[in-house]
């Protein structure tokens, strides 16, 4: 079965569950990745800037602990722009870039291709949900799994969990993973990271209608809904759902929905985790041997992983 008819059963099929759900890949189509690049610099959302911050305070530790060289591959590579600062710092023969969005990743390997010229780059584009080939060929010896931005924390515990052991198995025993972890924090902090005064973490989450309307050909009208953010303290994380402002009723070739004022679709999840936690988490994905580093008020954490 090709990609688009998988999604439209996928998309159709949560959008029927109780309570309705939107897997939050759908989030980035075009104008969803320019939109979260946009969140990336935003003033209330932390994570980006303060990951950059750990890796640049910490990068000659990073780099005594993996050695310079070998192949880089950043999952959810989007604009590339983590990967020029570790590119600097690391110097990799090659840097394989992994996004679900296929235009936006062309156009940014294309640029990381000008500023690195003896570097090879390699795009790549797969759904991290499912199983990822890497390209034929690619060496198994040095690899350097790069997964920041706090990603693994849109996975659910035991989706993070299989996640991190298929990361396991790309590597031979002399790879790593760096990873980075947004670590539980005022609720406050939280919760403004996730819905910023000037509205941008909302059209984000409101895009993935519009996105939802050109894959499975529904009627959402965005106008009549609603961002919604907060923190669950009980299952540590950030929920994102979109609100219905009126009744109204969703068709689709094939299907339709009546949602009553004020039902939510649920849309992502952002799960906060302690240190030693996650490197529980890492050693039952077989990782044994985690080095961590983070910012002076421990809002972040840049995590070193190798079997
Ligand atoms: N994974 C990051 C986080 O959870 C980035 C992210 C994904 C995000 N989706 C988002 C940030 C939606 C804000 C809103 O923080």
């Amino acid at each position: 079965m090709d990609r688009s008819s998988t999604d439209r059963q996928e998309i159709c099929a949560g959008l029927l569950q109780l309570p309705a759900r939107i897997a939050p890949k759908y989030f980035y189509d075009v104008r969803g990745s320019a939109l979260f690049e946009e969140i990336t610099r935003l003033p209330e959302y932390y994570p980006t800037r303060t990951e950059a911050a750990v890796m640049q305070a910490h990068g000659a530790d990073i780099l005594q602990k993996v050695g310079a060289g070998g192949t880089v591959i950043e999952f959810g590579a989007g604009s590339c722009e983590k990967a020029r600062g570790l590119c600097r710092l690391l110097r990799p023969q090659r840097f394989v870039a992994v996004d679900i969005s296929a235009e936006f990743l062309h156009e940014s390997v294309a640029r990381l291709r000008g500023e690195f010229p003896g570097l090879e780059v390699l795009p790549l584009v797969a759904d991290l949900g499912r199983v990822v080939e890497l390209p034929a060929g690619l060496p198994r010896e040095r690899r350097l799994l790069f997964y920041p931005g706090s990603s693994i924390g849109n996975f659910d515990p035991p989706q993070a969990l299989e996640l991190l052991t298929r990361f396991r198995g790309l590597m031979a025993a002399d790879g790593a993973l760096l990873i980075g972890i947004d670590l539980v924090k005022d609720i406050a902090v939280l919760e403004a990271a996730y819905d910023d005064a000037a509205g941008v973490t909302a059209a984000f989450n409101l895009n993935v209608l519009d996105h939802v309307n050109r894959l499975i050909g529904s009627d959402f009208e965005p106008a009549g809904w609603r961002h919604v953010a907060f923190y669950n303290v009980a299952a540590s994380r950030i929920e994102m759902h979109l609100e219905a402002l009126a009744a109204t009723r969703v068709s689709w070739p094939g299907g339709e929905r009546r949602f009553a004022a004020g039902e939510r679709i649920h849309t992502e999840n952002s799960y906060k985790y302690r240190l030693a936690e996650f490197f529980a988490l890492l050693a039952r994905a077989g990782f044994s041997r985690s080095d961590a580093w983070t910012d002076p008020r421990d809002w972040f954490a840049a995590v070193l992983a190798r079997p």
